[in-house]
């Protein structure tokens, strides 16, 4: 039998650190022949390159430059262009990862050609329709022949949307997959900041906010913001700001409350960097997704801001806790932290690092 093509995705950040591993177990199957696909959809050099280097990820076979757009012109721009290198593989497979707008998109244009598509960290609900990233997980889902997920829950929300659970498989989490073989790789702290112009701290927290819901609103942005510089007169606070999050600040005249003495705002960190942040940090305050999972299988503690959360493991067996967007609460909640330690949590169910291999050997099974 030939080697069928796969066509790895990755658009945005958070999907490198998910593929890398996928990609290196396909590479090493002899049914497989992985090809990498980058769409673009983020293009500076610190959301890209770096961490290409970083992962030991192969520079992509093809990138589709889609650039930033609204949500309506990036996916359409991203299926454009993904179709005809669709058309050109031999015997296809899509492989997608978690729930970014390239997810979606090449999901779609495979599956309207028969094409089977894979989907990795299927299953994941917020329950937030507001939220982006929850529409593209809910229709990833719908249109994927087979459904890798990271958290048992994730079954009961996909049986819920009519879903066969023949089609379910529960493989771990890719992402962890990346933590562990990379943890001792991780720039120390000292160095990071040291590269930001700032000396080591000792203590410190470390804080990351990028979701619309977040930093759009300057009526929303000035309260955290507030609320980190007040964290901040109690232990340094340092902020790698997301491209969009740095705009909306400029934009909203709000860049004084980043002038700080214990606020320490520097670029988007690489990978290796923002490991090594994270496994030092006393604390993590975040609207990420990703950070969410990564500090539990750190065992450090991390403040989610937001209202819900579509990784509950994270909230029932590891060290995360939602204290939404009031600044008394996340005050409240970050002052327990310091003063007791915070949640210490477990290793969730095969967050094992062997997460791709089992996903692979699935694959080579079922398809
Ligand atoms: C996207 C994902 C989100 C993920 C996040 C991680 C969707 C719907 N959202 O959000 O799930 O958590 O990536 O970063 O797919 N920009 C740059 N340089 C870049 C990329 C973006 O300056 O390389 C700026 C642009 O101003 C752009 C804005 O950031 O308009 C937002 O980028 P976009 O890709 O639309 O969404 P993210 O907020 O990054």
């Amino acid at each position: 039998m030939g080697q069928r093509t796969v066509l790895c995705v990755v658009g945005a950040r958070p999907n490198y650190m998910k593929m890398a591993p996928l990609y290196a177990a396909l590479a090493a199957s002899p049914r497989f022949s992985p090809r990498l696909i980058h769409t673009g959809q983020h293009y500076d050099p610190e959301m890209n390159e770096a961490f290409f280097e970083d992962l030991g990820m192969p520079r992509p076979d093809a990138n589709l430059e889609v650039g930033s757009g609204s949500h309506a012109v990036q996916t359409a721009e991203v299926m454009k262009r993904f179709e005809p290198l669709l058309d050109e593989a031999t015997d296809p497979v899509v492989l997608v990862v978690g729930d970014v707008n390239s997810t979606l998109a090449c999901s779609l244009v495979a599956t309207k050609k028969g094409v089977p598509v894979v989907h990795v960290e299927a299953g994941l609900r917020s329950g937030d329709r507001s939220m982006p990233e929850e529409i593209n997980r809910i229709l990833t889902d719908q249109i994927s022949d087979l459904l890798f997920i990271t958290e048992r829950s994730a079954t009961e929300n996909l049986v819920r949307e009519g879903i066969a659970p023949a089609r379910i498989h529960f493989a771990g989490n890719v992402m962890i997959d990346s933590l562990r073989s990379n943890l001792a790789r991780a720039i120390p702290p000292a160095e990071t900041l040291a590269a930001a112009g700032f000396a080591a701290p000792g203590r410190f927290a470390l804080s990351t906010l990028h979701r619309p819901a977040n930093v759009d609103d300057p009526a929303i942005l000035r309260p955290l913001l507030e609320a980190l510089r007040t964290i901040g007169t109690d232990v340094p606070v340092i902020m790698p700001l997301h491209p969009r999050t740095r705009a909306r600040i400029q934009a909203a005249g709000l860049d004084g409350l980043l002038a700080q003495p214990n606020i320490l705002p520097i670029g988007p960190a690489s990978y290796l960097s923002m490991l090594g942040l994270m496994a030092s940090a006393t604390m993590v305050l975040t609207d990420s997704g990703g950070i969410q999972e990564e500090t539990t299988a750190l065992g450090v503690p991390c403040l989610t801001l937001r209202d819900n959360t579509e990784r509950p493991i994270t909230i029932a067996e590891g060290t995360n806790t939602l204290v939404g967007r009031e600044p008394a609460r996340i005050l409240a909640a970050a002052a327990d932290v310091l003063a007791t330690g915070g949640k210490r949590g477990r290793i969730p169910e095969y967050w094992d690092g062997h997460a791709a291999a089992r996903v692979v050997a699935m694959m080579e099974q079922i398809l």
